[in-house]
């Protein structure tokens, strides 16, 4: 547990948790591969019933953001992100788990996910008990132009 760090879920387009997740957006995700989302994007998606956002900060530094949409009894995980000199410290990990009880609270019972084949986040969605669903071949595109492939993931949170 890293002292002072707070987890706090928004579920409407406030503006200042917008811009706080922005400022991790910006910087946690390598332009190589064109993953990093718009703040329009972010607060499109915001503006959908069933959307949350869950940012951690220590006082006014913020360190990372989960972003998930449920429809139902299911939801997704949308993104994951943590400010890089901040990584490997489980801040990933708890944002993740907090974004499940958040959505146990709601009746959810599943929770979806799909990640680059390469990106190391895999390992954090498999310790975390998700199990591999399918693979999508090329389903992403670099900015550099180059196809990855995409998995996709999903954890049964009755089990
Ligand atoms: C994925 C991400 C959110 C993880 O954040 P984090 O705070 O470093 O995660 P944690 O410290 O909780 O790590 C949990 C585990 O996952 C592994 N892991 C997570 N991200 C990893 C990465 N990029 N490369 C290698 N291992 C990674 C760690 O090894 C760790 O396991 P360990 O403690 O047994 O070693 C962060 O790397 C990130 O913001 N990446 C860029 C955005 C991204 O690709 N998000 C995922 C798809 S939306």
């Amino acid at each position: 547990m890293i002292p002072g760090l707070t987890l706090a879920t928004y579920d409407d387009g406030d503006r200042n948790a917008l811009s706080d997740a922005m400022q991790v957006m910006t910087r946690a995700f390598d332009p190589l591969f064109g993953e990093a989302w718009t703040l329009g994007q972010l607060g499109g998606v915001m503006l959908m019933p069933g959307t949350w956002l869950t940012v951690a900060r220590i006082d006014a530094a913020i360190l990372g953001f989960a972003l998930v949409r449920s429809v139902l009894d299911e939801c997704e995980l949308l993104l994951l992100a943590v400010d890089p000199l901040w990584r490997g410290r489980g801040i990933g990990r708890q944002l993740l788990d907090h974004s499940l009880a958040v959505a146990r609270r709601r009746g959810i019972t599943s929770m979806n996910l799909e990640v680059r084949a390469s990106n190391g986040a895999v390992k954090l969605y498999e310790d975390a008990g998700f199990e591999y669903v399918h693979r999508r071949p090329g389903y992403y595109r670099g900015n550099d132009g180059q196809l990855h492939d995409a998995l996709s993931f999903r954890l049964d949170m009755l089990l």
